[in-house]
């Protein structure tokens, strides 16, 4: 730590490593970039270079030799259980992509390691730092909305990602609408059963690896209100994150804003740019996240999104991919308010 700025490493420098790094390194003041790793040393080299810091031959050099107070986790899914446990052994604070895995019990065993040797662990559920999303939230805390009879959500990508991340995602409730359940309960409360179904439509690589591309997921809250969530992998016209929350007194929108505050008008239509992916849509919030993150390092404090977070979000993935596979609602305990 160095004049109030937290010194962060980076593992993994794949599509979120990179929007990480840049961050780390010249968007949020309280954070100085002080070294970052990825196995493949090419990719290490190009990042190091572009932010002008040292490249970590290894997990090792990267957690033991640059004097680091956190690491941020963005390599696969099936690798951050084992690299957040090695992060926590070192003493170094975790800010671990979601999910944390892609089973309970290593995202548990992280959650658990994190609280013994008292380090801070930071989920990347980015949508709690988005201003909207907080609005929304406040909204629903002070009562604005009155009781909560609705929760709605869209999250839809443009094109699929690459079919080796997707052969190793978990699969699309628990890849992509982990974010959903855990906006769910940022904005309205706990979530107890879960109904899902999802189809393929649009390539039968889906089918191949068990995976979706389409789904649709109902919940109920621990009030009695009922949640809806779709998810696609090929919306085709844009990225699209938006929820809405209807209560008795009111009702609260998130759209997706256009990529720029800009129109197009020619006889009888008129055109706006749509974003493209959720590193445009979310680009504030990802700053805001590893801001926050050197935050609760500085003064000490929990995370607005936390290990058991996490947790009830992966279990509710699971049970909406249980499912979607029997046909079957499931009924979780009440978890956590
Ligand atoms: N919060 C979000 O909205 C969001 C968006 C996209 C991805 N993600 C998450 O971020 C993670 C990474 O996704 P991505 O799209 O950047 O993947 P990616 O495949 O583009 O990048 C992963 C990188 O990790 C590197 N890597 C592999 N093994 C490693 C190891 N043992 N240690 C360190 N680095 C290693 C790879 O070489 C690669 O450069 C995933 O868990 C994904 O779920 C989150």
């Amino acid at each position: 730590m160095s004049a109030g700025r937290v010194r962060l490493g980076i593992a993994g420098l794949g599509r979120m490593g990179r929007v990480h790094a840049a961050n780390a390194a010249g968007r949020c003041p309280s954070v100085e970039l002080a070294a970052v790793f990825d196995p493949l040393a090419e990719c290490a080299a190009e990042i190091a270079g572009r932010f002008g810091v040292p490249a970590a031959p290894s997990l090792e050099a990267l957690l033991g030799e640059h004097g680091l107070d956190g690491v941020i986790i963005a390599a696969p899914t099936g690798e951050h259980a084992a690299l957040s446990l090695q992060a926590i052994a070192a003493g170094c604070h975790v800010l671990c992509e979601k999910p944390i895995s892609l089973e309970r019990e290593p995202t548990l065993s992280v959650t658990e390691a994190a609280a013994k040797a008292k380090v801070k662990l930071q989920v990347g559920f980015n949508r709690r730092y988005d201003v909207a999303n907080q609005a929304a939230a406040e909204a629903r805390r002070s009562g604005e909305l009155g009781e909560v009879y609705l929760f709605r959500s869209s999250q839809r990508d443009m094109s699929p990602p690459r079919p080796e991340f997707l052969s190793g995602s978990g699969g699309i409730f628990r890849d992509m609408g982990i974010h959903d359940f855990d906006a769910a309960r940022f904005l309205v409360g706990e979530i107890i059963e879960v109904a899902a179904a999802g189809t393929v439509l649009s390539d039968p690589g889906f089918t191949a690896i068990g995976d979706y591309d389409t789904a649709v997921v109902t919940v109920r809250f621990a009030n009695g209100a009922l949640g809806l969530f779709d998810l696609t992998r090929v919306a085709g016209y844009g990225y699209d994150s938006t929820v809405e929350i209807m209560g008795a007194a009111g009702t609260v929108r998130v759209e997706t804003p256009p990529l720029l505050n800009l129109e197009w008008r020619r006889p009888g239509a008129a055109t706006r740019p749509l974003v493209s992916g959720y590193d445009q849509r979310y680009g504030a919030a990802f700053v805001a996240e590893v801001e926050a993150f050197a935050q609760a390092i500085l003064e000490g404090s929990e995370p607005l999104a936390t290990g058991a977070d996490a947790l009830r979000a992966f279990d509710l993935a699971d049970a909406a991919t249980r499912s979607a596979l029997t046909g079957q609602p499931v009924r979780l305990g009440a978890g956590e308010a």
